[in-house]
């Protein structure tokens, strides 16, 4: 199993370690157009191998596709991050050029592979991918909504005062402080349901606490965060190389599916080999579905800014 990373920043860099250390590809190729960069970074990378018990082979290149040639998955993170006090959508000029760029040299070199899109505006990304390539819909997966919701987790636990292992929870919608959809409804602890044991002004609190996520941690670190954003992407790896079926909430081209169309947008899939296998339609109550018709008009109105 082939697996590319494009970009080696902070993001890419975690992404490519994660999927190392756990040790399912037979090799992770990452690339930078930072002279150097990327190889620093796998050199750096393979050198924790004996370390951490990896076999994984990590390859540094700038900027040269044709060493992703045959890649089965292929993630973008390429892009300029967040500063503090920016929104993911105002980055849009610069990534959508990268992006667009990033994905055609891709396929050229791996005609089979599945496309996962980190940059951001993520969902608005993903869409831009889904308009520029002649890629099948379920191989052009968009990674927002599998950290969005172990950010809503890890929420839910502080609040709880309960272990994260215990908790589940999901959150649809757009990746943005605006547009996600925490369904605290469904959020468990064990499978009893959230509510049993938290306030609704706590519930509220949580709710509002996942949304700034991203924000937050910009804020704190000055560029947005990469050691969650890597972990979930490597998740999402994992499932499709390991076939193993698992549902994440990520954002996928819609054709009528929660009464949305011409969108990319979060909602629940089940991951395996072909990359997207089913999208799952829950019943949403009439809130959350209000809440998830804004959150979509948010990123329709993003995508209106694309020049396609
Ligand atoms: C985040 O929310 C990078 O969008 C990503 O941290």
């Amino acid at each position: 199993m082939k697996i590319t990373v494009v970009g080696a920043g902070a993001v890419g860099a975690s992404c490519a370690e994660y999927i190392a250390i756990k040790n399912f590809a037979s090799e992770v190729v990452l690339l930078d157009i930072k002279e150097g960069y990327a190889e620093g970074k796998a050199m750096d990378l393979m050198q924790t191998a004996s370390l951490n018990g990896f076999d994984t082979k990590i390859v540094g290149s700038t900027n040269d596709y044709s060493k992703t040639a045959d890649s089965d998955i292929a993630v973008i993170t390429s892009g300029i991050p967040r500063k503090p006090g920016m929104t993911r959508e105002e980055l849009i000029g610069i990534n959508a050029g990268i992006v667009k760029t990033v994905s055609s040299s891709l396929i050229e070199h791996s005609p089979n592979t599945i496309i996962i899109v980190v940059s951001n505006p993520m969902d608005t990304m993903t869409y831009l991918v889904h308009k520029t390539t002649n890629l099948p819909k379920h191989r052009i997966i968009g990674m927002g909504g599998a950290l969005d919701s172990a950010r809503f987790k890890y929420r839910l636990a502080e609040a709880l005062g309960a272990p994260i292992s215990d908790v589940d929870g999901i959150v649809l919608g757009g990746h943005s402080d605006t547009g996600m959809v925490p369904l605290t409804r469904l959020a468990t602890r064990n499978s009893v349901p959230v509510s049993e044991f938290i306030s609704e002004e706590r519930l509220a609190q949580v709710l509002e606490d996942t949304k700034v996520g991203g924000a937050t941690l910009t804020k704190l670190l000055g560029t947005s965060a990469w050691y969650a954003p890597g972990a979930a992407v490597s998740g999402l790896v994992q499932a499709i190389a390991c076939d193993q079926k698992k549902i994440f909430p990520c954002s996928t081209y819609l054709e009528g599916e929660y009464g949305l169309n011409d969108i990319c947008i979060g909602v629940p899939v089940v991951l395996g080999k072909n990359g997207i296998e089913k999208i799952v339609n829950i019943k949403l109550s009439d809130a959350e579905n209000e809440h998830m018709l804004k959150s979509a008009e948010g990123v329709s109105k993003t995508n209106g800014l694309l020049d396609l």
